[in-house]
């Protein structure tokens, strides 16, 4: 079978998981049962290549082409959770592609001179406990283990408890320096998502890898991004009865903050969203005692972020008091290895020519691993609408095979 069979039968499988009726979108949340059904997909195709699968102690998936106490793995791949509603893109592109690389490559004869690595992050989203690519902040010790075990997710449920109840011992949770030493270069493809500004060849400005006509780009940075809580308390009274001059409503103050997000954001050229919200009894008929409301907020460099949280955070509009921030995650910007850039560009130019090269304002594993010392390169592929973290998400099949003949290229290159 070609890269584009064993391509169409590895999405025809996972398409499935996970996917809402209704929304069409996917609930792949960590540890719970479609995620566990992607990893037993992960295991199921690694055995059938017969790759040697392993879970590390934080959960993450590994699938070995070689030995993987030599060292210097050669390592691809990206994660299978997604965000509530997710897009069908967004970390599976990056493992049924390496899967598909890995066909490709033994169906050219090719033998690498190293150790060869798919791994599948564990909880790259932090859809269902708060931090976004928890399972490569637990392999680098970014994200310390005992705040791991404990952090909750909507129920109440504890990553350790969520862990377990998926037959995962969480007392393996935590900094795995060893396995980090093995790792010699990191390779993620994903799906586009946004689209940047470029400026083509002959001078032309135009958004993304749809408006530069390119199939494949490389990621030069990610921007710095944090997530922070907003906790405004006010006090529950009777939706009917209480005069509006007598309400101390939480609502209203969030509401606040959130025009002053946009304005902050507009402010100092970065992004602001509140995007998870939590009312509190949640009665259609009660003034809230307690909103909660958590930022996301991204820019191309430390200070725009930080200026405009701070605007968020002081706030004083008509209606809103000053309101300390939690800040919940913080990712510095991630500059990519220049000089694996520059291998891995050459590699792609016989089949693509010059590829743009983009920074992105998502946050990934690749990023996690390049801060822990792991050189690391990004490939993009087009996604026509930039739209991501939603059923709308879309990438063409022609685009996604040529992503997959991509990273086969640059696995060939580096293995
Ligand atoms: C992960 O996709 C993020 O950027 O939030
Ligand atoms: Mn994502
Ligand atoms: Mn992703």
């Amino acid at each position: 079978m070609g890269a584009d069979g064993t391509f169409e039968r590895m999405w025809s499988e996972l398409e499935p998981v996970g996917r809402h009726p209704r929304s069409g979108g996917y609930r792949r949340f960590a540890w719970a049962d479609a995620d566990l059904e992607c990893r037993t997909w992960f295991v199921a195709n690694a055995a059938e290549r017969d790759l040697d699968v392993e879970a590390d102690g934080n959960g993450n998936l590994w699938a070995w082409w070689g030995d993987p106490e030599a060292g210097n793995a050669l390592v691809t791949g990206s994660h299978l959770d997604s965000v509530p509603d997710g897009g069908a893109f967004d970390g599976p592109l990056g493992v049924v592609s390496a899967f598909a690389a890995l066909d490709v490559l033994r169906a050219r004869g090719f033998t690498p001179s190293r150790p060869v690595a798919i791994v599948a992050f564990s909880d790259e989203e932090g859809a269902r406990f708060g931090v976004a690519c928890g399972g490569s902040r637990l392999m680098t010790g970014e994200l310390d283990a005992d705040r791991g075990r404990a952090l909750t997710d909507a129920e109440g449920v504890t990553m350790a408890e969520a862990m377990a109840a998926a037959g995962h011992d969480p007392a393996g949770v935590g900094t795995d320096p060893e396995r980090l030493s093995r790792l010699g270069q990191f390779v993620e493809l994903h799906v586009e998502q946004g689209r940047v500004p470029l400026t083509t060849p002959d001078g032309a400005r135009v958004w993304g890898l749809d408006g530069y006509g390119a199939p494949i780009g490389l990621a030069s940075m990610i921007w710095p991004h944090g997530r922070w809580r907003f906790d405004f308390a006010g006090r529950a009274d009777h939706a009917g009865t209480t005069a509006l001059g007598d309400r101390d409503d939480p609502m209203i103050r969030y509401a606040d903050a959130v025009l002053a997000a946009r304005a902050a954001a507009e402010r100092h050229t970065a992004v602001a969203t509140f995007g998870k919200v939590s009312v509190h009894p949640n009665g259609v008929n009660a003034i809230p005692s307690l909103v909660q409301a958590w930022l996301d907020a991204r820019g191309s460099d430390e200070e725009r972020v930080r200026a405009t949280v701070a605007d968020v955070s002081g706030h004083t509009g008509s209606r809103t008091s000053p309101q300390p921030a939690v800040e919940e995650s913080w990712t510095p910007a991630v500059r990519f290895d220049d000089a694996l850039r520059d291998v891995v560009a050459t590699a792609l130019k016989p089949r693509f020519g010059a590829v743009p090269v983009l920074p992105t304002g998502a946050g990934h594993d690749a990023g996690i691993l390049a801060a822990a010392g792991v050189p690391a390169a990004m490939l993009f592929v087009r996604n026509p609408t930039g739209v991501s973290h939603s059923p709308a998400e879309s990438a063409d099949r022609a685009d996604c095979l040529s992503g997959v003949e991509a990273l086969a290229d640059v696995l060939e290159a580096l293995g």
